[in-house]
């Protein structure tokens, strides 16, 4: 069993088919990317892996998408789901409150109190996070007077510390400059031994640098999925070829 199954999967904004029967399995300790041109669901498919879309009034779906064989949508735990699904946004969003308390937020919400285990959740995480050493001194400091690079990795940090076990990413360096990017870019290498991660990217480089399967997007379908260095390589759809080697988008 895969970790996450998406079948014949498709959701609606109103009247609007933005995502069309999708099939997609995703695998374990793996780096799952989604790439295709602007528009064309990525981020809808993302989001609906933790019911972020629940959100959006016109929104409707048909299909299912399995987390270990359970039915996400029947579980009525939305709560539950994103504590074991957590997501990372294309802009930074540390919240307007010192670095230690942005990560502590989500372990003090589940009940966690002691100061000493908060301690060893915070000190954790922003090792997870690859920022431990650059904030260790100073974590009563503002996480909003950090940089973008590191406000990022804080939102990384902060996703780790409720412990999930799929980690969701919306373009997560594209507000960022190539040394953060970097950053970001070993510290998913590592994560991904102890998580699923599924990232949307924008940056074809970046799906061959850190993913394992890429999935390729058009106007709402699943034009291929397949290793990533098969995809690159050896495309077998001309609508992948032709968007991979830059003919569009
Ligand atoms: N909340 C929304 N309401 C209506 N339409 C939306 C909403 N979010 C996205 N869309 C539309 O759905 C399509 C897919 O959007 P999105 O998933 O954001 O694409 P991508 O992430 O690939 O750029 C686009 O045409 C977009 O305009
Ligand atoms: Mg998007």
């Amino acid at each position: 069993m895969s970790k996450i199954e998406i079948k014949n999967f498709n959701s609606y904004y109103g009247e609007f088919h933005a995502i069309k029967d999708i099939n997609m399995n995703i695998e374990k300790n793996e780096v799952t990317a989604f790439i295709g041109p602007s528009g064309c669901g990525k981020s809808t498919l993302l989001k609906s892996l933790n019911r972020m879309n629940d959100l959006v009034l016109s929104f409707k779906k048909d299909g299912n998408i399995y987390l270990d064989g359970k039915e996400i949508f029947d579980e009525t735990d939305v709560y539950d789901l994103r504590k074991k699904v957590g997501m990372v946004f294309q802009k930074p969003n540390p919240f307007p409150m010192s670095i230690y308390d942005n990560i502590a937020y989500g372990p003090r919400t589940h009940g966690i109190k002691d100061k000493r285990t908060l301690d060893e959740i915070v000190e954790k995480s922003l090792k997870q996070g690859a920022i431990w050493n650059e904030v260790k001194d100073n974590l009563k400091k503002s996480a909003l007077a950090l940089s973008g690079g590191q406000q990022q990795r804080i939102c990384i940090a902060r996703a780790m510390a409720v412990e999930p076990e799929v980690i969701l990413l919306d373009e997560p360096t594209s507000a960022l400059d190539p040394i953060s990017t970097a950053k970001i870019e070993d510290l998913l290498e590592i994560i991904k031994k102890e998580y699923t991660i599924v990232m949307v990217t924008h940056n074809m480089q970046q799906a061959t640098r850190v993913s394992d399967k890429t999935g390729f997007f058009l106007l709402g379908e699943l034009v291929e999925f397949d290793t990533t260095e098969k995809l690159f390589s050896f495309p077998t759809d001309k609508r992948t070829e032709d968007y991979i080697t830059g003919r569009f988008g």
